[in-house]
């Protein structure tokens, strides 16, 4: 099992970015944490953030064919913006879970709007770093079959 993590725009800054929105850790601790939840399932898991739109696209386009079983993202900024990124995600037929750290419901008004969500296995909000963790957890438990 091979699953990507995916990180948008800003998440570079976990940490030190509102730290009463986003919490106070660092995206090096959430990788970390992530890593070590895979390996224990022996499971790969491979983590990147990007600022670029793009990258991202061209990481979700080679996604298609380089054995990636689940996509975990939080596209950040592009949540609300990206139909790149979105028709990426469609074009990969790979099952994807979204995930905001903030409870994007309870913000702005124009967080409440994503482009991905329809196309998502599961959407997870408002649980900080755990709200990774969790969906982890669950992605390594659907392959073992629970
Ligand atoms: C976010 C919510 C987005 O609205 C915002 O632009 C982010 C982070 C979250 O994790 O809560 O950058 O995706």
């Amino acid at each position: 099992m091979q699953i990507l993590v995916l990180h948008g725009p800003n998440l570079n800054l976990l940490g030190s970015r509102e730290p009463d929105v986003y919490g106070t850790h660092t995206l090096a601790q959430i990788d970390a944490d992530l890593q070590q939840i895979a390996a224990k399932a022996g499971a790969q898991l491979e983590s990147l953030q990007s600022n670029h739109e793009g990258a991202l696209i061209d990481r979700v386009q080679a996604a298609r064919d380089d054995g990636t079983t689940a996509i975990i993202i939080n596209p950040a900024a592009l949540t609300h913006t990206s139909i790149g990124l979105r028709d990426a995600l469609a074009a990969a037929r790979v099952p994807f879970y979204e995930v905001h750290l903030s409870n994007v419901y309870r913000r702005e008004a124009f967080r409440r709007h994503s482009y991905f969500s329809e196309l998502a296995e599961g959407v997870v909000c408002g649980l900080g770093a755990a709200g990774y963790r969790l969906v982890l957890e669950h992605v390594l438990a659907r392959r073992a079959g629970a």
